[in-house]
């Protein structure tokens, strides 16, 4: 059984074929990534999948249900969490206010609290807390707990969006290019912190990536797409052997950057 199913997706802008029957699906636990060139359409997977876009043409269904239609904040809401490929966190506020912002989905007395119940408020507010200190454990961020995350070097910036993502208790996590403008020291983090993810929290993850190295290393399963369209999915053994795979990446030498 699958926890997310694409199946046969197909999106475009004025003409433009950003996914061209795209097919996939992820296993509980499995940590899924896809990869391809610039342009490829790695986030508009996303962007379909968080509700951002709507699909001319396909299916999408996660934990038995289909997302199509939905708003992000319903999709969110159904336990579907995302990290950004630029870093979109409140610079000016801590480390531990950015994470509680991650867990507003958890706040079910905030209303309430104004009319006198305060009790349960207060009670939910020492869970998420509490919730939030170990998302600060987990990723090893205590250091830098009450600091205002636009001080913080990039690669622990980046850690604390993985932090916020964590915080909403996901049942599924979408990663962005999660090592884009890393240095080696930052990845090798970063990477860990990803198989921990896999393996202590069992948390199934859909990762787009475009450097093939990481991927590699860290994937189950690997889907390659270039110009919007599948062109090998399988363990990283197969998907490096491909010879379709090997020529789309050859040919990214002779592309403009986007
Ligand atoms: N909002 C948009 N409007 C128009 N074209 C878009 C939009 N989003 C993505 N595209 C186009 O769809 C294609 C895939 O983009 P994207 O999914 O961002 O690729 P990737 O993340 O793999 O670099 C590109 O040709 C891009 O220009
Ligand atoms: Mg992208």
């Amino acid at each position: 059984m699958s926890i997310l199913t694409f199946d046969d997706v197909m999106l475009s802008f004025d003409g433009v074929r950003a996914l061209d029957g795209v097919s996939f699906s992820v296993d509980p636990g499995e940590l899924f990534a896809v990869i391809g060139p610039n342009g490829a359409g790695k986030t508009s997977i996303f962007n379909v999948l968080s509700g951002v876009y709507r699909p001319q043409r396909g299916t999408v269904r996660f934990d038995g249900v289909s997302l199509l239609g939905r708003r992000p904040h319903q999709i969110a809401r159904l336990g579907v969490a995302r990290t950004f490929q630029n870093i979109e966190l409140f610079s000016n506020l801590t480390v531990l206010d950015n994470l509680m912002l991650g867990r507003h989905h958890h706040h079910p007395y905030g209303v309430l609290a104004a009319f006198g119940w305060i009790g349960k408020a207060r009670r939910s507010e020492l869970a998420n807390r509490h919730a939030v200190e170990e998302i600060v454990d987990f990723l090893e961020l205590a250091q830098w707990r009450r600091h205002p995350v636009g001080l913080l070097p990039y690669g622990v910036q980046k850690r604390v969006e993985l932090g916020r993502a964590l915080a909403a208790e996901p049942k599924l996590l979408l990663l962005d290019e999660p090592v884009a403008g890393m240095n080696q020291e930052e990845t090798e983090d970063m990477a860990r912190f990803i198989l921990d993810i896999r393996d202590d929290l069992g948390l199934p993850m859909v990762m787009v990536e475009h450097d093939m190295g990481l991927v590699m290393d860290l994937a189950d399963r690997i889907m390659v797409i270039d110009f919007g369209r599948p062109i090998r999915t399988g363990t990283p053994t197969e998907v490096a052997t491909d010879p379709d795979v090997i020529r789309a990446y050859l040919g990214e030498e002779h592309r403009v950057e986007s």
